[in-house]
């Protein structure tokens, strides 16, 4: 398992009530969104055919994606609908006042020499 470092995406602000934004911590790009008061992070990677979800849609805690149209749950990455059968991954994320803080793996060009 690879080593996880605590990265901090967005404030709590930059949230949308309805939708979500997308961050990118090295090549990994993260989804966060809002779903009855939590925030949760997915990767922008739909695990069917490798699709970004930036045109996709959120419908509560549903996520579509805008390429076959699986849907998954952002609280955990699981699939919700198909054609996809493997889920999404998902991370960690903590509120530091207004600050969302996730859980990422270590991007390699951070490591040290
Ligand atoms: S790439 Fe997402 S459903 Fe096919």
């Amino acid at each position: 398992m690879s080593k996880l470092t605590r990265v901090d995406l967005a404030g709590v602000g930059e949230l949308p009530e309805k939708g979500f934004i997308v961050r990118s911590h090295g090549e990994l790009q993260i989804l966060l969104a809002r779903f009855k008061g939590e925030v949760f992070a997915v990767e922008n990677l739909c695990s069917h055919a490798f699709a970004r979800f930036d045109d996709g849609r959120l419908r509560g805690m549903r996520l579509m994606c805008p390429l076959h149209g699986a849907c998954f749950d952002i609280r955990d990455g699981s699939v919700l609908g198909k054609p996809a059968s493997a889920p999404i991954q998902s991370f960690a994320v903590t509120l530091d006042g207004d600050r969302v803080l996730v859980d990422l793996p270590e991007a390699a060009e951070c490591k040290p020499d």
